[in-house]
């Protein structure tokens, strides 16, 4: 594997590929790789000539300084993970090489972002918009690929590449998930042995509230999932909401064979965690 580091030689690698014909699939990253990662590089591997996974924890999109600060950052390991995944360059810029100078452009995804993650965490599909954006110039993927369980900003970055005309086709990818149910994330190495006990009960309450909403009630979802949260005082819910997958509006009635997602963040302490699940109405 071919780690790069600088804007110049990544596109020059991908320009060089490009010419001689070779697909290019991406794997945008934060770091901090975990199962969930290495299966999105497993299907570029399988699907592409070459794989790109880039690693840069993107200050723009962190709304909050400490979650930036914690963010874990392990890229001797994550680069191990990888070459053994067969990827085959790791694009690991510094925030100097990406944001010489503060950016000024401002993308407005109107009511796509002005619900779940967009309104509890602003500013955020802007710095997810514009990373995203620069990235795609400079590695030039023919494929991209990106996890469910960031569900809103899958919406958000389809909507990006349709407006802009990124020449990609997207993949998204279904949620790799613990055998406790728990969602893979970077931030669960943040959890306490005791929180991790507790943390796969964020899963646990989107299944009651999936049940309930396939017999046919909306209201009896929301307090299915309400009631078993209760149960669990260490989890602050921030909010879990029913809303169509694809416009991630939320219901206010239900339609047989809708793609409906329940979706919910929450906290364990100081951690904040996402979880999703989707499903049509049958
Ligand atoms: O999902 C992530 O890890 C990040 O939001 C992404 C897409 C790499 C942009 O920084």
């Amino acid at each position: 594997m071919k780690q790069i580091t600088t804007i110049n030689e990544m596109r020059a690698e991908a320009e060089k590929l490009r010419l001689a014909g070779k697909t290019i699939g991406f794997v945008p990253t934060m770091g901090a790789l975990h199962e969930g990662h290495l299966e999105l590089i497993r299907a570029s591997v399988a699907e592409n000539d070459v794989t790109v996974c880039s690693i840069f924890v993107n200050p723009t999109q962190f709304n909050n300084a400490e979650d930036f600060r914690l963010y874990p950052r392990i890229e001797q390991e994550d680069a191990a993970l990888l070459e053994n995944a067969n990827c085959t360059y790791l694009f690991l810029p510094s925030a100097a090489e990406m944001y010489p100078a503060p950016a000024k452009t401002n993308f407005n995804f109107g009511e796509l972002e002005t619900v779940m993650e967009g309104a509890h965490r602003p500013g955020h599909f802007n710095g997810v918009a514009l990373i995203v954006s620069k990235l795609f110039h400079v590695v030039q993927p023919h494929k991209a690929y990106f996890g469910q369980k960031d569900l809103q900003q899958y919406a958000i970055i389809r909507q990006l590449v349709t407006d802009l005309n990124f020449n990609l086709k997207l993949v998204r990818f279904p949620i790799v998930r613990e055998a406790s149910g728990l969602a893979m994330s970077s931030r669960n190495r943040r959890l306490t042995p005791e929180q991790l006990q507790i943390a796969p009960q964020l899963y646990k309450t989107l299944c009651l509230a999936a049940e309930k909403l396939q017999n046919g009630s909306l209201s009896e979802a929301k307090s299915a999932a309400e009631a078993h949260l209760q149960n669990y005082p260490e989890v602050k819910l921030e909010y879990f909401e029913i809303a169509d997958a694809n416009t991630l509006q939320p219901l206010t009635e239900l339609k047989l064979e809708q793609e409906v997602a329940l979706c919910l963040a929450a906290f364990l302490g100081e951690v904040r965690l996402i979880d999703n699940l989707v499903l049509v109405l049958k």
